[in-house]
């Protein structure tokens, strides 16, 4: 077994205590308003991109039909800006009557009859972020049963306009009113974002109890330099993280932006990559009515998916940190398999990295290896060294099997190890060579 597995058990058997609403056992997927839409209420003049039902509505039909829900992705999520000014005359939050027409229960049915779910959102200040009723803690019971009530599905509590002690009564007392309501109800906490992510003002053992998801860190904005500082952020804090996470528990880097405008390619793969290495939730924050091709199928890349929803539910780690600007990420999987990440921050050319995989840490052996976004698989041999060629601002994403009991074929050319492989369907020897 590989010594950083150990390593693992040891610290999972910390915290494994989750919150038990029985949801969340791999990280949640679907869509999430706020970094595509923001707070656009402009629906005389932008009705299409507004924050209103038709822009769920839309979104809904899309994961339905385009091959989304299949995949994983079923939470369709409201962020801010969509209720109404005032409560109701019950001290009831309500929607925009001019936005939801038809009202948010009948939006949560209309997800629930496409076998999808409904996410809302609320802020435990006395204002939301962008200045709507917040649920300040007389309102918190209140709250919950109305997001009972509508059928609601998932909650993110935000936490603008509040302070670390309302914080600290609010967000465990919010999870306790919803399981109070009887209804499983997904529960995302901007709790530790607001307190600079990081104990000793944050305790994850808590967390894990209380929520199914947190904000660590600031919100992802549609560009490279924000991705790039979310990811080195998380790994830099990674031992603090790492064991934080498990089923119904998990850290959240923020919404996907690929398919927007600020990624390219090779950077929307290494977000997607990079994601499912850390276990995170997949939100999509992007038009899933325009999105590109290419964009789509990056974000519905079944590899990458099933390494992200892998059932042990561990967050992987970043393992090497080269001069060269190569990073490695590495995250253990189930029966034995592992995912590995190789990342370039160069910005100049596609950068050939050598090493092997006992380099790596990998234990003697023959390992099967997938390679995630070209799907061409070959066999290594723990010490056989391989190149990879990264592109600037790119990853090579391999699923690693675990390791062959049978022997493998060796391959000489010029009287030099080229390589090695054989292939397990059909019983045929490949060749391939580095
Ligand atoms: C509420 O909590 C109890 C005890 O932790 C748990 O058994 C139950 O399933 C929870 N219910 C909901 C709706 O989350
Ligand atoms: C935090 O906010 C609450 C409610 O607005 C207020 O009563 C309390 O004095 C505040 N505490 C601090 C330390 O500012
Ligand atoms: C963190 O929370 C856990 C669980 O609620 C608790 O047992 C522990 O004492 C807390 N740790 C600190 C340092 O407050």
């Amino acid at each position: 077994m590989h010594l950083t597995v150990l390593l693992f058990v040891s610290a999972l058997s910390v915290a494994t205590f989750a919150l038990d609403n029985g949801l969340m056992r791999t990280p949640p997927m679907g869509w999430l308003a706020w970094e595509r839409f923001r707070c656009d209420i402009d629906c005389e003049n932008d009705p299409k991109n507004c924050i209103g039902e038709n822009l769920f509505i839309d979104m809904a039909d899309r994961l339905a039909e385009d091959g989304w829900r299949e995949l994983g992705y079923v939470y369709v999520n409201i962020d801010d800006c969509w209720s109404s000014m005032q409560r109701d005359k019950d001290g009831r939050l309500q929607a925009d009557p001019k936005r939801f027409p038809g009202g948010i229960h009948k939006l949560a049915r209309y997800m629930h009859d496409r076998g999808l779910k409904l996410g809302i959102y609320g802020d435990m200040g006395t204002h939301t972020c962008g200045g709507y009723p917040g649920t300040t803690l007389d309102k918190i019971e209140t709250d919950a049963q109305t997001f009972a009530d509508w059928e609601i599905d998932m909650f993110k509590f935000d936490g603008c306009y509040s302070n670390a002690s309302v914080q600290e009564e609010g967000y465990p007392r919010m999870s306790k009113a919803l399981n109070a309501t009887g209804r499983p109800i997904g529960y995302s906490c901007s709790w530790p974002a607001y307190q600079g992510g990081l104990p000793p003002k944050v305790n994850y053992t808590q967390l894990g109890e209380i929520c199914n998801l947190w904000r660590n860190y600031g919100d992802i904005q549609d560009s490279w330099s924000s991705v790039l500082s979310i990811t080195d952020w998380f790994f830099e804090n990674q031992d603090v993280l790492i064991p934080a996470a498990g089923p119904g528990r998990w850290n959240d880097p923020d919404m996907l932006v690929v398919g927007d405008f600020g990624l390219s390619m090779e950077q929307s793969r290494t977000q997607m990559a990079l994601w499912a290495i850390m276990a995170a939730p997949l939100f999509m924050s992007n038009d899933l009515r325009t999105i590109s091709s290419e964009a789509r199928n990056i974000l519905q890349n079944k590899m990458a998916i099933s390494i992200n929803q892998d059932v042990l539910g561990i967050q992987g780690r970043r393992i090497l940190k080269e001069k060269s600007g190569i990073q490695v990420f590495w995250r253990p999987l189930a029966n034995d398999a592992s995912a590995l990440v190789f990342f370039s921050r160069r910005t100049d050319m596609p950068y050939r990295y050598q090493t092997s995989l006992s380099k790596l840490n990998y234990t003697t052996g023959n390992y099967k290896i997938y390679d995630v976004f070209t799907e061409k698989t070959m066999v290594l041999k723990d010490s056989t060294d391989f190149v990879v060629s990264v592109n600037p601002t790119g990853v090579v994403m391999w699923y690693v099997g675990a390791p062959a009991k049978r022997n493998f074929r060796q391959f000489y050319r010029g009287g030099r190890l080229q390589g090695s492989a054989y292939d397990d369907e059909d019983n045929t020897i490949k060749e391939f060579f580095l």
